[in-house]
């Protein structure tokens, strides 16, 4: 077989996608630039990891290595439940949240339909609709890089048959507060399924306005999923684990006929399940981060670098307009073992996204800012 005949079999909607940037590993940032200490400030990662209680869960895994998990993850479900104020069949489980994202797709979307979210966005709020050959709707932020909730309100009363929305926003940070969610809530046709994805919940919710849109999607009749992660603030990327809560258990089984029967790994819903019950080592984690982002932006601004701005952030990163090109920027960050994510859309060529790490790695990136920037 050689690569044109492959090209021939491909589904039409696959060329046109972009393969999902990740960006660079600790390692491949070593190798590269044969520096030692790396500062990892680009996957919103929380660099407290997770509660101690994960390692003490995980340890004697090695003798269950043999048998299928639970396909179900029936604890982790009632687990989250309980907490959540669902009923465990309103809950899925995800191999992190992207894949309930794309499970929602695979279930939902045909080609032709309209889906609504933001620009820029998480990628895959893009990338999983136009696999599955629906059209995207892109709506901008305000010049102040806000969420614009008229355009928001406007786009909605269209009837798209899903919108993607992350609150707060990856990669802006900015948030719908409580009053302009239920706007938008109330905007909603009744056919359109609304996702709406609360990956930094942990964080947000220490935000002044921050919505509780569980409740307030809980007093309506229509579709709704809310997603959330173990990949942040519980410090358990590395193992994959996201869920959702869905407006009613009939959801749920639509994903159940589109997922992988063991898509949940046993490890996975073991740490899941001891991270959970650690709540307080989570809580400690995230106010601390809290308190280093308000540290870090008062640090940047006070360079006092020509047209520099940060966007308002509600999570655990900062969206910061260098006002200059970010590739040459980001190279000289590299090359002293710092990895930020510099954003590529058009339009945002000036931005990086860099996560709130340690006290150490943020000074070590202000530092290296300054010196790069000359400010
Ligand atoms: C908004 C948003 N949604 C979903 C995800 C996916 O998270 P995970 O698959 O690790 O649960 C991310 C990860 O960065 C994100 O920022």
């Amino acid at each position: 077989m050689n690569a044109s005949a492959i090209r021939e079999l491909v589904r039409p909607e696959v060329p046109g996608l972009p393969a999902y940037n990740a960006g660079l590993s600790s390692d491949a940032v070593r190798r590269r630039y044969g520096v030692e200490h790396i500062a990892r400030l680009a996957s919103n990662e929380n660099p407290y990891g997770a509660s101690p209680a994960v390692a003490n869960a995980l340890a004697d895994l090695a003798r269950r290595a043999g048998t299928y998990p639970d396909a179900n993850c029936t604890a982790l479900r009632a687990a989250i439940a309980e907490r959540t104020g669902a009923q465990a069949e309103q809950i899925v489980i995800g191999n992190g949240s992207e894949s309930i994202l794309q499970m929602l797709c695979q279930a939902f979307l045909s080609p032709g339909d309209r889906v609504l979210t933001q620009r820029p966005a998480f990628g895959l709020h893009e990338i999983y609709p136009r696999m599955m050959g629906a059209q995207v709707e892109l709506l901008a932020l305000t010049p102040t890089l806000e969420f614009d909730a008229d355009a928001w309100c406007e786009a909605l009363a269209r009837g798209p048959k899903m919108a993607m929305l992350a609150n707060p926003s990856n990669p802006v940070g900015c948030m719908f507060d409580a009053r302009s969610f239920a706007r938008l809530v109330d905007a909603t046709p009744a056919g359109t399924l609304l996702v709406i994805d609360e990956a930094y919940y942990e964080y947000a919710r220490l935000a002044h306005g921050f919505p509780d849109a569980l409740a307030v999607l809980r007093a309506q009749q229509r579709p709704w999923i809310v997603l959330r992660t173990f990949s942040k603030a519980w410090g358990l990327a590395a193992l994959r684990v996201g869920y959702g809560v869905a407006s009613d258990a009939s959801l749920i089984q639509w994903l159940d006929r589109v997922r992988t029967p063991f898509h949940v790994n046993e490890a996975a819903q073991a740490a899941a399940l001891a991270a959970w019950a650690d709540e307080a080592f989570m809580e400690k984690a995230v106010e601390e981060t809290v308190v280093q982002r308000e540290v870090l932006a008062r640090q940047l601004l006070a360079m006092g670098v020509p047209g520099l701005r940060i966007a308002p952030s509600a999570a655990n990163f900062l969206f910061i307009d260098l006002a200059r090109p970010n590739g040459p920027v980001n190279e000289a960050l590299l090359a002293r073992g710092i990895i930020v994510k510099p954003w590529k859309e058009p339009g945002f060529e000036t931005f990086i996204r860099v996560s709130v790490g340690t006290s150490d790695d943020n000074a070590h990136f202000v530092g290296a800012l300054r010196e790069i920037l000359g400010a």
